[in-house]
Formats: structure tokens, sequence, C-alpha cells
């Protein structure tokens, strides 16, 4: 069969750490069933470093050429005073790749249910589907001087009609619920999404729609965040909520997501950045990576058959706590690594002993 391309971008700090876990789950998944070529390229700061810039042309070469791209992550205050911050390329691959949607979820899945900083009662399953390539980051004018400074936040309708579809599509296949999120109360942009919106929803008489402000949303993921099913908002507002979501399963460092267009490569990445303060120790939990490659499994390559394999590898390390210290445990990345492999070769033999 085709052999995958996907363009590999380890990034800065914890993204090498992060990324060499993601890559060896790959290799042990893919062993026997799934052909890929890897290419590896310098991006962010280490983009600054090897070729002056966070996102040098030979990278997004790559990357629109490839089948998905993997990234770590990007970023520190190693260059927080380069004239073009890793930042900047991160936004630019995003708009350069037109990834307007970007679907992060939350579960707190039975195994997860003790590393939860809040109590629950019911199971927690929603994803925020943020708007990517608009909005505030992007809007002009922008602008700063010694007296003042000016960001803009603009969207137009068709940005807000494809990712709001994305978002009902997502829906349908799960339980048929969206909340968008919003500032209704203060912001025109708000408004327009509104009117949006409610006509994309009304293409939708099978999904329930509703609306929170997100002031009142970022407490409700707190106190009942098992009425979720699909957050739709812009992308701000879901920066911010996805951070906050994340840690209600007991780390940031456990959750990934997919950036997408209507066609070309998908990117797939932890949703947290560099980590600074752990880099270099061992200790950077490489779940939120491994969790990205199923993803990509899943959506780009159409295996959910592996995806699985790895998900529930991960569940079983979780379940026994041999887990990174940002979950309470003492093990290093390698050793949840090494131990997410074994579960995965253990029930492939398995599956091979049954199968004869
Ligand atoms: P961060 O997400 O890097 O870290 C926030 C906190 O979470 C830190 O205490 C960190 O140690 C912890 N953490 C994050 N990932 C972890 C993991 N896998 N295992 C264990 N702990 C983990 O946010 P920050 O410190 O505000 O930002 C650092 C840099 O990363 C900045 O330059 C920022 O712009 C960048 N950033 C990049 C991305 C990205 O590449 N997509 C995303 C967010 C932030
Ligand atoms: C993220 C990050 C980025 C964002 C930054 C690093 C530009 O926080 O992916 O969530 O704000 O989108
Ligand atoms: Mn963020």
């Amino acid at each position: 069969s085709q052999i995958a391309k996907i363009t590999v971008l380890p990034g800065d700090y914890i993204g090498p750490e992060i990324m060499k876990a993601g890559l060896a789950v790959l290799k042990a998944v893919s062993e026997d069933e799934f052909n890929y070529q890897i290419d590896e390229q310098p991006f962010g700061g280490a983009g600054i470093d090897q070729k002056g810039d966070p996102l040098p042309q030979a990278t997004l070469d790559s990357a629109k050429n490839s089948d998905a791209v993997l990234l770590a992550a990007i970023g520190g205050p190693k260059w927080d005073d380069a004239p073009k911050r890793p930042e900047k390329g991160l936004l630019q691959i995003r708009q350069e790749l037109n990834l307007f949607a970007n679907i992060r979820p939350t579960a707190i899945s039975q195994a997860m249910q003790k590393y939860s900083p809040i109590k629950q009662v019911e199971p927690v399953d929603f994803v925020i589907v943020r708007e990517l390539t608009s909005g505030i980051y992007f809007g002009k004018p922008r602008e700063i001087d010694d007296h003042h400074a000016i960001d803009t936040m603009r969207y137009t309708t068709d940005e807000i009609r494809r990712v709001a579809r994305v978002a009902f599509e997502m829906a349908m296949k799960r339980n048929k619920h969206v909340t968008m999120v919003d500032k209704a109360n203060v912001l025109a942009t708000s408004n327009l999404w509104r009117r949006v919106v409610s006509d994309v929803a009304a293409e939708y008489p099978e999904v329930r729609y509703d609306n929170s402000y997100v002031d009142a949303a970022a407490m409700k993921i707190i106190s009942a965040p098992e009425q979720f099913d699909v957050i739709l908002t812009e992308n701000m507002f879901g920066d911010i909520l996805s951070d906050e979501s994340a840690e209600i399963t007991g780390s940031l460092g456990t959750i990934p997501s997919m950036s997408r267009g209507t066609d070309g490569p998908a990117l797939y990445e932890p949703i947290h950045g560099s980590a600074p303060d752990i880099a270099g120790k061992g200790i950077a939990n490489p779940l939120s990576m491994i969790n990205s490659v199923a993803m990509m499994l899943t959506h780009t390559f159409d295996r959910p058959d592996l995806a699985d394999q790895i998900n529930q590898s991960v569940d079983d390390v979780i379940e026994s706590g041999n887990v990174t210290p940002d979950l309470g445990g003492t093990a290093s990345t390698t050793e949840v690594t090494d131990a997410i492999i074994n579960k995965i070769r253990e029930r492939r033999n398995a599956y091979v002993e049954n199968d004869v």
C-alpha cells in the first residue's frame, strides 16, 4: 500500500522529549500494520536557531506535501526578544495550511477519575471546536507604540459558518448538542457569531443548540462539565477554555488536538506549550503527544483500530498509576512511554495467540 508521509516538528524545550515518545509509540503500533515515512524539520525556536526563521520555507514545503503534520511544542524564554517569535511561526503554519478548525477533546475516563481535581458524578466527555485562523490573533489593525496598542477582533460570516459546520457535523456523530460560547452581551463579533450559527443550527434540527457567555462557561467547565458535548467558540476564548478543560482531567499534559481545514494535511499537536520549567528533566508527560498520534491515526489515516490499541494501552498505564509528576506520580517520560509500548505488544501477542 501507499506510504504515509508525516512531517514531524519536535520544536522546543520539552517538544523533542515528548516527540520522541510519540514516535516510539507510533513505531510500535505500526509494526506490520502501517507504512509511513517521517520528514523531521526545524520549527519554532529551533527554526530560528537553525534557519533564522520560526517557519523556514523547507519546513512549510514539507508540511504542505505531507499527509499529516505532527507537532510537539514551540516557544520559550530563549526567543522572547526575537524579532519574529516562535509563536508567530505557529500562527503562520495554521494560516498557510488553512487549519481553521481546532478540535480539543476533554474526557475523564474511568481510569482518569482519580487524577481529576474536581469531583464528578457523571462521566465527562466533550470537545471544544475552536476557530483557529481568525479573530483577535490575526485582525488588523494591530499596532503598538510607546503610548497605545491596538488589537482587532474581526470575523467574517464565511469564517464563522465553516467552523460552525465542523462543530455541528461533529455533534451529529456524538451526543447532538452544541453550545456556542461567546460574549454577545458586549462584543459585535459575538453578535455576528450568534446570527450565523443560529442559521447553521437550523440545518441540523436534530442537534440541540444553546449559548453560553464565556465567563459563565468558564464556571460551568468546573461545576458541571458533564453538561457539554460540543463547545463551539472563537479563537481566543477557545485557547483559554481549552487549557482550563484540560486541567480538569488532572493535567494539561494529557490533551491532544487536531487542526484541520477543508482539504490538505491536518496538524496534530498537544494543546500545551513547551513547558520550559520542566524541560531537560525527563519528566514531561508524553500522553498529550501519544494521544495526538492516536488522533492522527484515526482521522487522517483511517486506522481507528491502531488508535484503539494506543488508547487502551494508555488507559492501562494510567490505571496502574505509572504516571509523571504532573499527575502526581514519580515515573519519567521514558518509563511511561515504555510501559505503553509494552502494553501494546502484550495486546498484540494475546491477539495472535487467540487467533491460532
Ligand atoms: P505551557 O503549556 O508550556 O506550560 C504550562 C504549565 O503546564 C507548566 O507548569 C508546564 O510545566 C506544565 N505542562 C505543560 N505541558 C506539560 C507536560 N506535557 N507534562 C507536564 N507538565 C506540563 O505554557 P507556558 O509555560 O505558558 O508557555 C511556554 C511556552 O510555550 C511559551 O513560549 C508559549 O508561547 C508556548 N506555547 C506553545 C504552544 C504550542 O506549541 N502549541 C502552546 C502553548 C504555549
Ligand atoms: C495554543 C497556544 C498558541 C495559541 C500560542 C502559542 C500562539 O497557546 O496552541 O493553544 O494561542 O493558539
Ligand atoms: Mn493555548
